[in-house]
C-alpha cells in the first residue's frame, strides 16, 4: 500500500514538472483556466491589434483567442467613476475632445470609442471598470493598470480604493493584478489590503537607480512589469535568483516573444494574444 502511494506521488511530481516550465516563479494571481505552465498570455488593452483598444469588443475577443488575462487602463471620470481608457485625453481613441477627467460618466458614455479604429465599431462605448469586471468574472483574469493622472496623495476614496471595492464586489480578489507607473498607487493598494496583488510598472525617475529586486522589496510588490526593451539579461538573472515574476509589454512579433520567453518572463502583454498563444503552445510542445 505504501509503495502504491509513493508511486502515485512520483507520477504526480513528474506530471507537474513536465507541465510547468523550469524555474518559473509562482504567479501572483489565479487564472480561470490554468494550464499549469506558469506563463500568462495577456491581451494588451484586449485584443487591440484587431479591435479598438480598451473596449468590450477587444476584451471579448482576447478571451475568445485564449488570453488568460486582459490588461486595461483605468482612470476617473469627473464624477469619480473608474472608466477604462488609456490616454489622459479623449482625442486619439474617441470622437470627444479634452481631458477624460473633465467629463461625467454620462457624457463619456455618449462618445464613440470605436470609429477611430474602423467604421465596423461605430457606437462602441468607453467601458466602466465595473462593466469589464462583470464580463471577466469566472472567465478571465484582469490586470488593472491605474493611470498616474488619477493617483493623488490621498488613500481614502482614491482610484485605488474605488477599483478595489469593485474587484471585491465581483469576487475577483485572487484574479486581479493591479499595476501602476505611479508608485504611490502600489503603496496605497498595500495599505488598503496587504493581500492585494500589485505589480510595480518600472518608471525610471521614481526608481532612482534601484534594481528591480530592490524595488519589489521596497514596495512589497508581487511582480515587476517593464518594457521588453528594458528587460536585460542582467535583470533576468536578478529576477531568476530572487524568484519574483516579471511581465513584459508590449510584444506583437514572434521572434521577440520567443526571446523573452527564453529569458524567463512569466507573461507577455500582446495586442495579438492569438499569436502569443500559438508561439507559447509551439514552444512548450517542442521542449
Ligand atoms: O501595463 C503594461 C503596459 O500597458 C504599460 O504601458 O503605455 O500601454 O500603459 P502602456
Amino acid at each position: 500500500m505504501r509503495i502504491y502511494f509513493v508511486l502515485i506521488a512520483v507520477f504526480m511530481g513528474s506530471y507537474n514538472l513536465s507541465n510547468a516550465q523550469p524555474n518559473m516563479p509562482e504567479l501572483p494571481i489565479q487564472l480561470y483556466s490554468d494550464d499549469g505552465d506558469g506563463f500568462v498570455i495577456i491581451g494588451h488593452r484586449g485584443a487591440s491589434a484587431y479591435h479598438p483598444e480598451n473596449t468590450m469588443s477587444a476584451f471579448r475577443a482576447a478571451f475568445e483567442m485564449g488570453a488568460e488575462m486582459i490588461e486595461l487602463d483605468v482612470t476617473l471620470s469627473k464624477d469619480g467613476i473608474p472608466v477604462v481608457i488609456h490616454d489622459e485625453t479623449l482625442e486619439r481613441t474617441t470622437n470627444g475632445k479634452g481631458k477624460v477627467s473633465s467629463f461625467t460618466l454620462s457624457k463619456l458614455k455618449k462618445l464613440d470609442a470605436g470609429s477611430w479604429f474602423s467604421n465596423t465599431y461605430r457606437g462602441e462605448q468607453i467601458p466602466t471598470l465595473e462593466e469589464v469586471l462583470e464580463f471577466a468574472r469566472d472567465k478571465i483574469s484582469v490586470n488593472i493598470e491605474i493611470k498616474p493622472e488619477a493617483v493623488t496623495d490621498e488613500l481614502t476614496d482614491g482610484i485605488e480604493e474605488k477599483a478595489w471595492e469593485l474587484v471585491k464586489k465581483y469576487q475577483m480578489n485572487e484574479y486581479v493584478l493591479f499595476s501602476s507607473f505611479d508608485y504611490r498607487a502600489i503603496t496605497h493598494l498595500k495599505e488598503l489590503d496587504v493581500d492585494i496583488s500589485a505589480a510595480l510598472l518600472y518608471e525610471k525617475q521614481q526608481s532612482k537607480g534601484r534594481s528591480p529586486s530592490r524595488l519589489v522589496t521596497d514596495y512589497s510588490a508581487d511582480a515587476f512589469n517593464c518594457s521588453y526593451r528594458e528587460f536585460s539579461k542582467k535583470w533576468a538573472d536578478e529576477a531568476d535568483s530572487e524568484g519574483f515574476p516579471v511581465f513584459v509589454y508590449t510584444i506583437n512579433h514572434e521572434r521577440r516573444m520567443k526571446k523573452m520567453i527564453k529569458r524567463g518572463v512569466s507573461g507577455i502583454f500582446s495586442d495579438k494574444p492569438d499569436l502569443l498563444k500559438k508561439v507559447v503552445d509551439n514552444m512548450w510542445k517542442t521542449k
